[in-house]
């Protein structure tokens, strides 16, 4: 199938950072289009009728986000832009920010036009520190040219842009959180509501998108919403960047119709070429590090049969019984010599570490999760504390202020669904995993591809 190129058509063009270059390949045509033929109204319904999702992780309607924006009279609006990318994984927005960054500028320019915004801040995670020297560079160019400051291209619109650091907390990537943080303060997550769109930065209306949703922006008005929606399935719109690692053959991002397959994408030479030396695909966290692993089988065909796509639909097919999600696209494969026990001890580790300690559920149960995990990886484990792990992930789970607690949970009970065999190895085979001899345990052989 041939692949659609929306974000990364002019990725290979040599100087493609530069104000000049990017000009030079339609770079900022959607701001003249929106700010000399469109009003901010019609951008928003152009957003709605694309179908676009939001990229940060949850998927849900940009258009729809952006209708909620309160506007009060005599208040200002704001245009936060999410860079915080922590989840382990994932480093799609970072490759969209080092290379194309005057694409993000522009999806920028048209969404506050679209939003009422004349500031807009770009959220970015602390180690992502020679970005925000690119960033910068490419606002002084944006600024020089005349599409960022007072009056751009003469339409009374006015606009700054201002890059903000994190401290490398994976807490400020949660909505509310990054905007304590925006304001100087500990990185807390708010309770909600009131959301954002009412109460945001500042006590103002705000909207807050990740980096891809608000690129994204750039070909919806370029080429219209619908020619937008026709690309992709069902309520999988356009084109989805997937920051691929693990053991594959070429890790990297692509940018994916999503139409295509799960096995398409692992194995095909135009994506992630398959599994390296040889060896077969046990499993997949296909969205980041919270969203639930799939092993090969249900990775590749769902629960009925059907063959597994990557778009959100077909990733979430049979719940999270037999089926996974989207997530951010950050999409980790392992091979056969991989063990389930150790990567969920290591995830339940970052977890309890990024936990904010602000709710007692996450806080302490985080903390549980990685003791008891620690145990049974070193072998030390008892078959009571599988059935423990599960008991406090469940009431981890929809009891926190913020979804941090279900992103510790969900990998959790994942591994146990699917692999439970293999921690009930841990428990038996205590001295082989002392070692370090992980092994298979009793690994259903013919669930890996
Ligand atoms: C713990 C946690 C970390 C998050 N980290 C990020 C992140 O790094 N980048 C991001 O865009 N969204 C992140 N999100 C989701 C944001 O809260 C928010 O939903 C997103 O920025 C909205 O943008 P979108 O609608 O364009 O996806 C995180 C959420 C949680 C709970």
């Amino acid at each position: 199938m041939a692949s659609i190129k929306l974000l990364l058509k002019h990725a290979d063009v040599k100087g493609i950072e530069t104000f000049d270059v990017y000009r030079a390949h339609e770079g900022y045509n959607s701001v003249e289009k929106a700010l000399k033929n469109m009003t901010p109204d019609e951008i928003v319904e152009e957003v709605k009728t694309s179908g676009l999702r939001g990229r940060g992780g949850a998927g849900f309607p940009t258009g729809l986000k952006w209708s909620f924006l309160a506007k009060p009279e005599g208040v200002p609006r704001y245009l936060v832009c999410n860079a915080d990318e922590s989840e382990p994984g994932t480093f799609k927005d970072r490759y969209l920010m080092e290379f194309l960054p005057h694409l993000l500028l522009e999806g920028l320019i048209v969404s506050s036009y679209a939003l009422g915004a004349n500031t807009c801040y770009i959220y970015i995670r602390g180690e992502y520190a020679w970005i925000v020297d690119i960033l910068e560079k490419a606002i002084e160019e944006a600024k020089a040219n005349g599409f960022l400051g007072k009056d751009i291209l003469g339409s009374g619109f006015d606009l700054d842009i201002f890059v903000q650091r994190g401290a490398g907390a994976y807490i400020c990537g949660e909505e509310t959180a990054l905007l304590e943080s925006l304001e100087g303060k500990r990185g807390n997550p708010r309770i909600k509501p009131p959301f954002p769109a009412v109460k945001g930065v500042w006590d103002c209306p705000t909207v807050v998108n990740n980096v891809e949703t608000l690129a994204a922006v750039v070909p919806i008005i370029n080429d219209g919403g619908e020619a937008y929606s026709k690309i992709g399935a069902g309520r999988s719109t356009g084109t989805k960047l997937i920051s691929a690692c693990g053991n594959i053959n070429k890790p990297g991002v692509y940018e994916i119709d999503m139409t295509i397959s799960v096995e398409e994408f692992i194995f095909s030479d135009e994506y992630c070429g398959g599994i390296p030396n040889g060896k077969k695909l046990k499993a997949c966290i296909p969205g980041g590090s919270s969203v639930p692993i799939l092993p090969a089988n249900l990775l590749l065909r769902t629960a009925e049969g059907n063959e597994r796509l990557m778009n959100y639909e077909s990733l979430n097919e049979g719940g999270f019984e037999t089926g996974t999600m989207m997530g951010s696209g950050g999409f980790i494969v392992f091979d056969e010599d991989q063990c389930i026990v150790r990567h969920t001890m290591t995830l339940a580790r970052f977890y309890n570490h990024e936990s904010c300690g602000q709710c007692s559920p996450c806080r302490e149960g985080t903390g549980w999760l990685y003791q008891i995990l620690k145990k049974i990886e070193a072998g030390n484990g008892d078959m009571k504390d599988i059935d423990l792990l599960w008991d406090i992930q469940r009431k981890i789970d929809g009891n926190t202020i913020c979804p941090l607690g279900e992103a510790a949970a969900w990998p959790v009970a994942a591994a146990i669904r699917h692999f439970r065999d293999e921690f009930e190895w841990h428990i038996t085979h205590a001295e082989e995993a002392k070692v370090g001899n992980y092994g298979l345990g009793n690994y259903a052989a013919e669930a890996l591809v």
